[in-house]
């Protein structure tokens, strides 16, 4: 497709030759390409993938359209959609069928793999994103692939959010992703992620400058006669600009024209003149298709043209040949598809066209769209730019348009819920407006802009009849919880007593609403019993209904309880008692019920529980489109997972948190992420990972007012330190935080963890005796709480103190009581921690056959969720108690280590070290991504490593050490540097 050679530019092509080589030792690459207008964008990237064509690689690419900026995931589905259909069916079978279900949703080719309603919500579109980032591992298996994204500034909310999220964390295999961007025009969300992936190395960023005279000259050759210097002033050294005035030949005339200015670009008089010249010498019919062309769209079909242009097909058909021949407008690949020369150029054109008569060629874009029956994403922006005030069918369709976009693209559905709300006639006070306003509220808050969700909230009230008791009670509580989003809580609450204080009725539904509302402006206060006693007001009411209502306030009441260790027992279990006699048809309206049930039931504890009541609330919610709480969902489920030792899940589920709250790019949530997701891989053990994670989550949580969060991010940056070994860093850290060593700003639940682990890091620290007393604060704090769970932290904390001073008895019994309570309570975190201070000193007291057997316990808890690093340190201990490590191995497979694995694993594994991804295994060797899966963690198990990277360490040592496996099954671990 490149007529001539490129013009300059080396630098920059150096930079693409790096990317490209890059590519070839599987690692992925990122390449942003700016400048102005015309400045080359297009022919740079042109050039790009004809180098990656001569190299062998895939090279797909697509464009956003400046008129069709509302399509979802247009510029992905540009670049892969014909490219996916023509691979056939069957190359995708190797995709695990959840994730083809994703693609689907964005892909029209892959829409046969639709599997049943899509039940997903808005706020869980990170897994679109993932299904992406897994298909262009997969496209990428066989050679590497070049994915090349034009005209970014103009692309849709969804291909800003998807690339976003590659930015964040690029495609594990030879991808390189290519885009251009006018810098005047980036999107706005894209400016963090791209300043972000520069920082971190991930993205190159290349600014495509003017030409140089000689350049100009080289570009223009013959062309440019001898004006070459006007015409390199007048230009700017901009190429478009200078191949649009060497048409128009002698620059002698003065220039009558003036600048033409839209969007951030300003194209300079002498070259608008020069293009208005050129489309004078048209005949008048051919400039009125032209015309219509430009409302069509870019590229466009010549019917819709026609439409536009208010004439007939044969009419407008008789004009492309002039068009075509005077190179205004040229064919496409697909038949019956034309697009402009140039972008600018059907602009420009546009932009000259007569205002009024623009708006008629919009409406029958329109009407002609509708009558094909198009999709109303493709008449809805024609219907934008027509409909005029009062116009009910405009906001049939805009609705409709918002609709189809909520669900990957909600940042769309907003602005045409928005365009809706504007054409509906003023006296139009019905439900149709609150439709509207709750739809584009819903939509506003799915896409993480928080602060407009909740001025649409607020006009939603305002819109509301006087008896509208029960709705304006629920937007006030919605409105707190966005208030509490946005950190405006005092605002927030004051609202709340307001309103609270302007109902008759106390003991109307509309009453009990803001109680609980106040309620979870309570808990956000870390004031307990507030919470306990707004929820026993709301119970106070008579005939509380509806049943929802109720047992949102019982589950509140067991919060506050489970959190002030008062009276939990009862609360909680007549909670649970209410909502699990429920059918989901009285929970869809209160979903919020089972979220504070989960959250009492992971503080009293009652983790099972806990994660039950969390999975309910979120199949409702995919079921009735409800995902406003997911937020909050997934880090309560994520938590309660890890506790029962759940690892794999839990990670999955923290993950899922971490993505939405990045996409919502809420600070607060993603500061709870972090700290959750850090949490997680403390327990696994992936120390790599919980440092930097815990840091970033202390960062965020800086420059929030929360001293609760800052509380909790340090605490789990500190704990991350003490399992490095770092005890004296991480109990300043966790004192500073706390403001002193008595931790006196956290609920007195949350104040025992932390003294027990400020007690770990200070006899860490050799400060044996400011050790003790935080472990003597912990024992008064637990007993003012009362739980079992807050008594044996504490009986920790002192068995800790306990084995140090070498009381090693008391210090065995006190963590043989710990470990039953933690056993009962499900905690398989807390039980191993317990454990090995139990087997220690056991040690300690001299009986070694006890302690042995507590250590290989610990061992075997460890192992079995891939918390390699913990197990090792405990079999060291194993060693110095003389004790040789017998490897738990598969059960039947009698056999461990490299010589272990099957053919097919041996294989797997090779691919593993030589780094391929799973998609790129499972394309390479035919299996389905399941079965790779399930190879490797049999891999993993036989090469008792948890680490891809483990896998390789392991294969390259196995070569010379094969002979000297152990034979019988048994390995004997000799070396464990690799996980220090
Ligand atoms: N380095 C170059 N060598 C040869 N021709 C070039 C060069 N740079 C640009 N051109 C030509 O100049 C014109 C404008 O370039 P191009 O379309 O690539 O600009 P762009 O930056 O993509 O503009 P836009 O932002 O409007 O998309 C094209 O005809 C292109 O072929
Ligand atoms: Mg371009």
């Amino acid at each position: 497709m490149i007529a001539e050679p490129i013009v300059g530019r080396g630098v920059e092509l150096e930079a693409v030759a790096r990317a490209l080589a890059e590519l070839q030792h599987g690692r992925p690459a990122m390449l942003e390409v700016v400048g102005e207008a015309g400045i080359g964008k297009t022919r740079f990237l042109a050039e790009l993938a004809a180098r990656a064509d001569a190299l062998g690689y895939l090279v797909l690419t697509g464009s956003a359209s400046e008129l069709e900026r509302d399509v979802p995931f247009l510029v992905f589905v540009d670049a892969l959609d014909e490219y996916v259909e023509s691979l056939g069916p069957s190359h995708l079978d190797v995709v695990p069928a959840d994730v083809r279900n994703e693609l689907a949703t964005i892909f029209p080719s892959l829409l046969r793999f639709r599997e049943g309603e899509n039940v997903a919500v808005q706020q869980e579109r990170f897994r679109s994103h993932r299904a992406v980032r897994e298909l262009l591992e997969l496209l990428a298996s066989p050679r590497p692939l070049v994915l090349i994204l034009d005209d970014l500034h103009w692309s849709d909310p969804g291909s800003v959010e998807l690339l976003s999220v590659l930015l964040r964390r690029p495609p594990s295999a030879a991808v390189l992703v290519a885009f251009s961007l006018r810098p005047r025009q980036v999107p706005e969300r894209l400016l963090s992620p791209l300043e972000r992936a520069e920082r971190e190395g991930l993205l190159t960023r290349l600014e495509l400058e003017a030409l140089t005279v000689t350049q100009a000259q080289e570009l223009l050759g013959e062309g440019a006669g001898p004006w070459l210097s006007d015409l390199y002033e007048q230009s700017g050294g901009n190429p478009f600009y200078l191949e649009q005035l060497a048409r128009r030949g002698k620059p002698d005339v003065r220039i009558p024209g003036r600048a033409i200015e839209f969007d951030g670009v300003d194209v300079p008089p002498a070259v608008a003149a020069a293009l208005s010249g050129e489309l004078a010498l048209l005949s008048e019919e051919a400039r009125h298709g032209l015309d219509g062309a430009a409302v069509a769209g870019d590229p466009f079909e010549p019917e819709l043209a026609a439409a536009a242009a208010d004439v007939s097909q044969s009419a407008f058909v008789e004009v492309l040949d002039e068009l075509l021949s005077v190179d205004l407008i040229r064919p496409t690949d697909v038949p019956r598809r034309f697009r402009f020369r140039h972008p600018l150029v059907r602009r420009v054109i546009y932009e000259l066209s007569p205002v009024g008569w623009r708006i008629g060629a919009h409406e029958r874009c329109a009407t002609a769209l509708a009558v094909r029956g198009a999709s109303p994403v493709l008449c809805a922006h024609h219907v934008e730019w027509s409909a005029h005030h009062g116009d009910l069918a405009a906001v049939v369709t805009l609705k409709a348009a918002g609709e189809a976009a909520q669900q990957r693209t909600p940042e769309s559905a907003a602005r045409w819920f928005a365009a809706a709300l504007r054409l509906l006639p003023s006296s139009d006070s019905s439900e149709e407006r609150i439709e509207l306003l709750l739809a584009r509220a819903g939509a506003l808050a799915a896409a993480g802009r928080f602060a407009e969700s909740h001025s649409t909230l607020v006009d939603t009230m305002s819109a509301l009849a006087p008896e509208e008791t029960i709705i304006r009670a629920r937007l006030t509580a919605r409105c707190a919880r966005l208030g509490h989003l946005l950190l405006r809580r005092v605002e927030a609450r004051k609202r709340l007593v307001r309103a609270l204080a302007e109902v008759r009725d106390s003991d109307s539904p509309e009453a009990v609403s803001l109680m609980l509302a106040l309620a979870v402006e309570s808990y956000y206060d870390v004031d307990a019993s507030a919470v306990y006693s707004w929820a026993g007001r709301a119970l106070d009411a008579k005939e509380l209904a509806p049943a929802g209502l109720r047992a949102n306030a019982l589950a509140l009441r067991a919060l506050g309880a489970a959190l002030a260790g008062v009276d939990a027992d009862a609360c909680l279990s007549e909670a649970e008692a209410f909502v699990d006699g429920l059918a989901d048809d009285d929970l869809e309206d209160h979903l919020d019920a089972l979220a504070h049930l989960g959250t009492a039931e992971f503080y009293y504890p009652r983790y099972r529980a806990a994660v039950g009541h969390v999975e309910r609330a979120l199949a409702i919610g995919r079921a009735t489109g409800q995902g406003d709480l997911f937020p909050s969902l997934y880090p309560v489920l994520a938590s309660a997972l890890g506790r029962l030792g759940r690892i794999a899940e839990a990670v999955d589920v923290a993950d899922a948190a971490l993505e939405l709250a990045r996409l919502l790019n809420n600070p607060h949530q993603i500061a709870w992420g972090l700290i959750n997701r850090a949490y997680i891989a403390l327990v696994a053990g992936d120390l790599d990972f919980a440092l930097p994670t815990s840091e970033e989550a202390r960062a965020v949580a800086e420059q929030l007012d929360g001293s609760l969060i800052s509380l909790a991010a340090a605490h789990v940056h500190a704990r991350t330190l003490l399992a490095m070994g770092e005890g004296a860093a991480a109990a300043e850290i966790l004192q500073d935080a706390a403001g002193g060593p008595s931790i006196a700003a956290q609920t007195p639940t949350s104040r025992v963890t932390s003294l027990l682990t400020l007690t770990r890091c200070l006899l860490s620290a050799g400060l044996a005796a400011d050790a003790e007393q935080a472990a003597i604060a912990a024992v008064a704090c637990a007993d003012k709480v009362g739980r079992p769970l807050a008594l044996a932290n504490a009986e920790l904390a002192q068995g800790f103190v306990d084995l140090h001073f070498g009381r090693s008895h008391r210090a065995e019994q006190r963590a043989f009581d710990a470990l039953t309570t933690f056993e009962s309570l499900d905690d398989a975190y807390s039980v191993s921690v317990a454990r090995v201070l139990r087997a220690r000193a056991l040690a300690a007291d001299g009986r070694q056959g006890d302690a042995v057997r507590e250590f290989e316990r610990a061992a075997a808890i460890f192992d079995s969720w891939g918390a390699v690093r913990y197990r090792d340190e405990v079999e060291r201990e194993l060693r110095k108690l003389g004790r040789r490590i017998h490897r738990r191995t598969m059960p039947g497979a009698g056999d461990s280590g490299v010589e272990a694995l099957t053919k097919r694993e041996l294989e797997v594994a090779t691919l593993v070290s030589d780094g391929k991804s799973n998609p790129q295994i499972a394309a390479d060797l035919f299996l389905s991504q399941k079965t790779v899966e399930s190879h490797l963690r049999n891999i993993f198990h036989k090469l008792d490593v948890s680490s891809r990277l483990n896998v390789a360490r392991a294969l390259d040592r196995a070569t010379p050490m094969q002979e000297s496996a152990t034979a019988g099954g048994v390995v004997e671990a000799t070396n464990s540097s690799s996980t220090n």
